[in-house]
């Protein structure tokens, strides 16, 4: 997908591009690398470079991301004596080794500007500022070290450090967040640089959609470069999906979409895509005047201000109103501008209003899924399954790689997988004072989900919600006089990326383990803290790679007596992949939790029977107007969290492909189906003699479902008609211009019209909505 993304951000209006690298990606054992396929960075760069675009290459190696574990190789963890983003020898000899690693590489490619390739700026640490006090003065001493270090490899352009407000010269300190206008760098003399716009946030499990208006970011955006602003990046631009098991928090979800200007699929995410390609276009018209001018900012009151910039000649102006609810008039040079609340206007001449952030004159696109069209495909895919491989070594047995007399974190493991089974005995007997007819195990647990087995029998899980990740489990049990077999299998669902010392936060199971034998008012406990423990690292099929077809495995495959609803059981089905060149989800319904993988590409972690929680969205249209935070304007209140999966196309083979499933928590997989997103319906909008542009990406407009100029009320897919509207019939004229074209372009005038006699105080907007 890389040369249709960054092809799109370019014609977004983008100049450059700016990635993390992952070092858990790139290094996941020690001293192996990984640069193949999706890893392969310099590839990355070179169709960044092909495009003609600059790069910003932020290598951390700490990343946060809510990507696993902030970007760290898990291995690092089991080094003994290392403290992690600390002036620490064994963490810094690591984290220079890959730094280095990665600049000769970039090196070796002339790919930094200095060489003549695209990177501009190369970034070290992420957001160390927001910690380091937590680190005492080893921190201090630990961000000079990582400047000096990163002066010394030499790349010949600048360094940043994103959210560093002490950053040692020569790094620059940059900023990041939903607004960074206010924001100086520590040294004056260097420029003002936003690292991270978040054009929208991320979800968790059992989070809901979060949305940011075009509105609001273009405000964000205006106001950035009207008060002197040299860079700014979006984050995200793409966000994407969280492959295999990318996703960090704890609890982030597959889809790392964030309400991106291009969404998870690569679809231009309408009007926030357009709204911010008008305005990039139009501040890059003005780069003279505002890289050379002279600055004059005049103070209208009550948070209206004007900024000019001028050189020679020429000027170009930003008229901006923080006011959260009331519209301002401007009089500058004998004319009067209207500035919507929360918004700023744009006057490239200092004359013509060219571009207000609140008054959108772009489309939206709502997408609709529709069912795999393939030849011959079935409506119901056809599944084979099999249960987990060997189980009763764990559940039985109690058989497992290693042992030792305490209980572990789950991180010894290197997180090679998300499941580690925890397997001790108990001796018990009758005459133990313990023995009475309420005996329970109780767990504790910092999570992320736990399933108990006692002598192979399933007790029940436990699970996390975000946030929250330690809990207790305890649940009654009948134990056999002598021998019995506990096995709890612990889920890890991505570990910490963000926090102080978040690399020593806990995973798995902490301990203690207990059983309590309770008798009248006596409680009794019995601590297997101690006790052998062995453990087994991952799944046996997961060991056996038993998603790829060549797996020895692969024939053990039932094709009768379907199991539902039954834990650890691996499900395969066959399928043609959908025609056309629309993006593939997949449809996921019915699942509980586990992974998926298409011709063994793992499309990551599924849980759709994690719903969202109920409370929290509103069905009015989200108000842009004032400070954004990240619940502001939620939806996909009491939906699964994430029903749809997003299966890239590059997934797919020609002729039969394969989808393999492990389901953690028992589902029904009859439901689960492929499907193709395209464009449904789109609501083109235009102000006042501005053009409404109507575009079904390709396809034709095949009905008019709603026109009308005036001041229209209601959202995309739900417009009805306000106080006023043009005298014409607004839909037979959009209908004669648009049905049949893919697009059309109608302007917004009285005279196309009719008189609409709206007041004064109305902006009037021709609003229409089409079906593709
Ligand atoms: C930032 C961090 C990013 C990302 C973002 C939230 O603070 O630098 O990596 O985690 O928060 O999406």
């Amino acid at each position: 997908m890389w040369p249709d993304l960054i092809k799109k951000a370019k014609d977004g209006g983008l100049n450059a591009i700016e990635t993390y690298v992952f070092w858990n990606a790139h290094e996941p054992l020690r001293r192996q690398y990984d640069f193949s396929g999706n890893n392969d960075l310099i590839r990355f760069i070179q169709t960044v470079k092909d495009e003609g675009l600059y790069a910003i290459l932020r290598i951390g190696p700490y990343v946060c991301a809510e990507w696993n574990y902030g970007g760290f190789p898990v291995w690092l963890h089991n080094m003994p004596g290392i403290e992690m983003r600390s002036a620490n020898n064994v963490f810094m000899n690591e984290m220079q080794n890959f730094t280095s690693l990665i600049v000769d590489m970039m090196k070796k490619e002339s790919l930094f500007a200095s060489q003549g390739g695209p990177i501009i700026l190369a970034q070290i640490e992420n957001e160390y500022g927001n910690v380091i006090s937590s680190y005492g003065d080893v921190g201090k001493a630990y961000i000079n070290w990582c400047a000096s270090m990163a002066k010394s490899l030499d790349i010949g352009v600048p360094w940043i450090m994103c959210q560093e407000d002490d950053a040692p010269e020569p790094m620059l300190n940059t900023c990041n967040g939903y607004y960074c206008d206010q924001f100086t760098p520590n040294n004056p003399n260097t420029p003002k640089i936003w690292t991270e716009n978040w054009t929208g946030w991320f979800k968790n499990w059992g989070g809901l959609d979060p949305k940011r208006t075009a509105e609001d970011v273009a405000f964000a955006v205006a106001r950035f470069y009207q008060n002197g602003g040299s860079l700014q990046n979006y984050y995200m631009y793409h966000g994407g999906t969280n492959f295999g098991r990318t996703a960090g928090g704890p609890y982030i979800t597959t889809t790392y979409d964030y309400d991106a200007p291009l969404n998870e699929y690569g679809s231009l995410n309408q009007p926030k895509y357009g709204h911010l390609t008008q305005l990039h276009n139009i501040l890059r018209s003005m780069e003279r005047t505002l890289t050379y001018g002279n600055v004059t900012s005049t103070d209208y009151g009550n948070s209206v201000f004007g900024t000019v910039y001028s050189i020679d000649n020429t000027s170009s102006c930003f008229f901006g109103n923080a006011n959260v609810t009331s519209d301002a008039t401007v009089n500058y040079q004998g004319v009067d501008y209207n500035i919507p609340a929360w918004s700023v206007s744009i006057l490239p001449d200092c004359k013509t209003e060219v571009y207000n952030t609140a008054r959108v004159n772009i489309q939206t696109n709502l997408m609709v899924k529709e069912s795999n069209q393939a030849e011959d495909e079935p409506a119901s895919l056809k599944w084979s399954w099999r249960p987990e491989i060997n189980l009763e070594q764990t559940l039985v047995q109690g058989k497992g790689q290693v042992s030792t007399s305490m209980i572990v974190d789950q991180k010894v493991t290197n997180d090679v997988s998300d499941y580690l089974w925890y397997m001790t005995s108990l001796n018990v007997d009758k005459d133990d004072p313990i023995w009475t007819d309420d005996m329970s195990i109780r767990v504790n647990a910092t999570g992320h989900i736990l399933h108990a087995y006692v002598n192979g029998e399933y007790l029940d899980s436990q699970w996390a919600t975000y946030g929250i990740f330690n809990y207790v489990f305890e649940k009654k049990v009948k134990l056999n006089p002598g021998k019995n077999q506990i096995t709890l299998l612990s889920a890890t669902v991505g570990l910490q990326n963000y926090g102080p010392k978040f690399d020593v936060v806990q995973s798995g199971i902490s301990g203690p383990v207990e059983i309590i034998g309770r008798k009248g008012d006596e409680t009794i406990i019995k601590d297997l803290s101690l006790h052998k423990w062995s453990y087994k690292t991952g799944l046996h099929g997961l060991d056996n790679k038993i998603y790829n077809s060549d797996s020895k495995f692969s024939a053990q495959w039932n094709s009768d007596n379907l199991p539902l609803n039954k834990m650890l059981t691996w499900y395969k089905t066959t399928f043609k992949a959908p025609l056309g060149e629309d993006p593939v989800a997949l449809d996921m319904q019915g699942l509980g939790k586990g992974l998926a993988w298409v011709n063994g590409n793992s499309i990551g972690r599924y849980w759709p029977s994690y719903m969202a929680q109920e409370d929290g969205c509103s069905t009015e249209a989200c108000d842009y107007r004032g400070s954004y935070y990240s619940s502001k304007c939620d939806t996909n209140c009491g939906q699964p969290t994430q029903r749809w999966y997003h299966v890239p196309r590059s997934f797919f083979q020609d002729g039969v492909n394969e989808l393999v499933l492990f389901e953690e928590f028992g589902g029904n997989p009859t439901l689960v189906n492929f499907q193709t997103l395209r464009v449904g319906t789109v609501c083109g909008s235009a102000y006042e003699n501005k053009d409404m542009e109507l575009s079904c990406q390709g396809r034709p407009i095949s009905a008019i479902k709603f026109a009308s100029f005036g001041d229209v009320q209601g959202t995309c897919g739900s417009y009805y008609k306000g106080t006023c509207a043009g005298q014409n019939d607004a839909l037979s004229i959009i209908q004669n211009a648009c049905v049949g074209k893919e697009t059309c372009t109608v302007s917004a005038t009285e005279s196309t019209f009719g008189a609409a006699n709206c007041t004064e105080d109305i902006s009037k907007r021709l609003i229409v909505e089409a079906v593709c």
